[in-house]
């Protein structure tokens, strides 16, 4: 979950790193540095804290490094050791010629460790990669040959990384590697680019070769050789990278996270398109490699996610099971992976992540699909690790998600299992023709709808400044909607650090209604339907409580007037297709609380965007 960028060609270094480091800033940022050859040294310099950090470290030492034209960066997200300047990477060798980057874990490093102290290392950090750093010297002190000493090193680590080397007494290289870990080289007229993530160098180039797991890069300003585990070289396979440099501004926005909100129409149009024609004809999902007898037979699903991801498959469970009569279980991805499931080549399992990378949802995964289930994966990365592992690959195409909190990747999951669902629906012939196409008809407006309630965020950011004082926040809502309840309430917490707990109304009296007076804020997603009247009377509970209640309707009732306080209007829409709809003023409200607050809305503390530790 940290990134890390290199450089080697003709171009001065020094803005290709800061730059590629700040793309990359969605990954960690409590601290950050660079390693940057300087005639036969290579100076280091970190600083804890923002990127801003060290680019005023650097301002006094830029003339130094100016004609320097190859380098390596690291932003961090502290997993071993305190976020110091320390612990920020590079990393050095105690000969102090050979730095190090490093993006994941090194498992084994405390044996490491101990075995490299004994051969008289020091080590000055507390975190993991450190070893990587004096054990690459030691063998580099053996060979003489930076590509050869870290095939050796390699094979002493376990773990998930993603590695960039650099060796003073080899210039113009820079040697790169990887295993369980995201690591990608950007070819250039000007030479050659590594980043763990394409925005790190998408702006120079959209050529790109993705380095598989054990295989070692040596890069110079005009060559690049690959090789695997064994030492054989590889013909590299350059890729045309699908995404433009533009997908990275703000585009005048305050932050990342409101014009991703108001991409969602787009969005949910891009996805439909190709897919859903009209009402009357079938979902054509040419993804779902699963035959058609298959996908008749299946009697399991199961469906495993992290966070957002997470909220997005619960609702996929409730569409799969109203459409399709097949029983969904759905887990969070650390669960599954530790208990023994009944997992096996009848199940399909359905792996959702917008990183395609998290840790856990990977592992999880790959459990599955080497018990012999079907994997069908629903990301917005096609060229991440677990689209690699996918039988089939329902990719959203939301496009490069830069806010930490998930927007438009999660309105783009639910679109997919919408049209996933209502696919297997028509297959297995478990929904009627017209609630069918009244379904369908009534998606290919959903655009419509979600702009609808994007022009009337003034109000809704008049209803969150009201309850921007509050610590807590309670959001209620029934069947369909509590995933939406649990989304809504994540992310409040996640960009304003107010304790907010989504529940199932119902349960309400079963114990969270003895914290309700008249300090706690509580939102009921009101959406006509079977549950609309239970809902009604569960705010009537809140509110004899004295609770500060705000409703989330499609209702007109006049009712709603006397029990809520404050009442966001959403278009009417089919109780079934509403979660599309009610998270959208959920967002806006976090957004708007979290941006009256002052806080750091587009990288929360302590979060990253993709999470590649278990
Ligand atoms: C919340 C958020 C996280 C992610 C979670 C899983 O806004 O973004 O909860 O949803 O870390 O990440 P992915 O979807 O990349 O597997």
């Amino acid at each position: 979950m940290c990134g890390i960028v290199g450089y080697v060609g003709s171009n001065p270094v020094l803005d290709i790193l800061l730059d590629g480091l700040e793309q990359l800033e969605y990954r960690g940022y409590d601290s950050s540095g660079i390693a940057v050859r300087n005639g036969d040294k290579i100076n280091v310099y970190k600083a804890v804290g923002k990127l801003k950090n060290l680019r005023e470290e650097l301002s006094s030492h830029a003339y130094e490094i100016q004609k320097s034209t190859s380098g390596i960066g690291h932003i961090r997200w502290a997993t071993h050791g305190a976020p110091t300047v320390v612990n920020a990477h590079p990393h050095v060798s105690n000969c102090g010629k050979l730095v190090v980057v490093h993006n994941g874990i090194i498992e084994n490093y405390k044996e490491l460790k101990s075995k490299l102290e004994a051969q008289g290392c020091t080590f000055k950090s507390q975190t993991d990669t450190e070893t990587v750093a004096h054990l690459v010297a030691l063998k580099y002190e053996e060979v003489k040959d930076l590509t050869k000493a870290v095939g050796l090193a390699v094979n002493e680590i376990e773990g998930a990384y993603a590695l960039e080397i650099m060796h003073a007494d080899e210039p113009d290289k820079i040697v790169i590697t990887k295993r369980n870990a995201p690591l990608i080289i950007g070819v250039a007229n000007d030479g050659f680019y590594a980043g763990s993530d394409i925005p790190a160098f998408i702006k120079h180039t959209n050529k790109a070769v993705y380095l598989s797991d054990n295989q070692i890069a040596t890069l110079t300003s005009s060559s690049m050789k690959i090789q695997d585990k064994d030492g054989n070289e590889v013909t590299p396979k350059i890729e045309q990278l699908p995404w433009e440099p533009v997908a990275l501004s703000k585009m005048g926005y305050k932050h990342f996270m409101l014009k991703e909100i108001h991409e969602q129409p787009d969005v949910v149009r891009n996805i439909l398109f190709g897919k859903l024609h009209s009402a009357d004809t079938p979902i054509e999902l040419e993804e779902v490699k699963l035959t058609r007898e298959h996908l008749k037979s299946l009697n399991r699903i199961q469906i495993i996610a992290c966070g957002t991801s997470l909220h997005a498959g619960m609702i996929g469970k409730y569409l799969i099971e109203d459409f399709c009569q097949i029983p969904v279980d759905i887990e969070a991805s650390s669960e599954y992976i530790y208990r023994k499931t009944v997992t096996d080549e009848h199940t399909l399992v359905i792996g959702v992540s917008q990183s395609g990378e998290t840790a856990d949802t990977l592992t999880a995964i790959k459990q599955a699909k080497a018990r012999g289930s079907h994997i069908l994966i629903i990301t917005n990365r096609p060229d991440s690790a677990m689209a690699r592992e996918a039988d089939s690959l329902l990719s959203v195409n939301a496009g490069i998600e830069v806010s930490v909190a998930a927007t438009k990747s999660y309105i783009a999951q639910l679109t997919s299992f919408y049209l996933l669902a209502l696919f297997m629906a028509e297959i297995k012939e478990t929904l009627d023709n017209v609630k069918l196409s009244t379904l369908k008809s009534e998606m290919l407006i959903l655009p419509q709808k979600i702009e609808q309630i994007l022009s009337n965020k003034d109000k809704i950011q008049t209803c969150a400044r009201k309850y921007s004082g509050t610590r807590d926040f309670i959001y209620i809502a029934r069947g369909i909607n509590y995933p939406t309840a649990l989304e809504g309430a994540l992310k409040l917490k996640e960009i304003s650090y107010i304790n907010a707990t989504g529940y199932p109304a119902g349960e309400l009296k079963h114990g969270p209604i003895a914290m309700l007076d008249e300090t706690m804020p509580v939102l009921s997603i009101l959406m006509k339907g079977s549950v609309y009247d239970k809902l009604l009377s569960n705010s009537e509970e809140a509110r004899a409580r004295n609770a500060r209640m705000i409703a989330l309707t499609n209702s007109d009732s006049p009712k709603l007037d006397e029990l809520f306080d404050c009442i966001i209007k959403v278009p009417d829409i089919d109780e079934i297709l509403s979660p599309i709809i009610s998270i959208i003023p959920l967002q806006l409200i976090a957004y708007y609380i979290a941006e009256f607050l002052g806080k750091d809305v587009d990288q929360p503390r302590n979060l990253a965007k993709s999470v590649t530790v278990e």
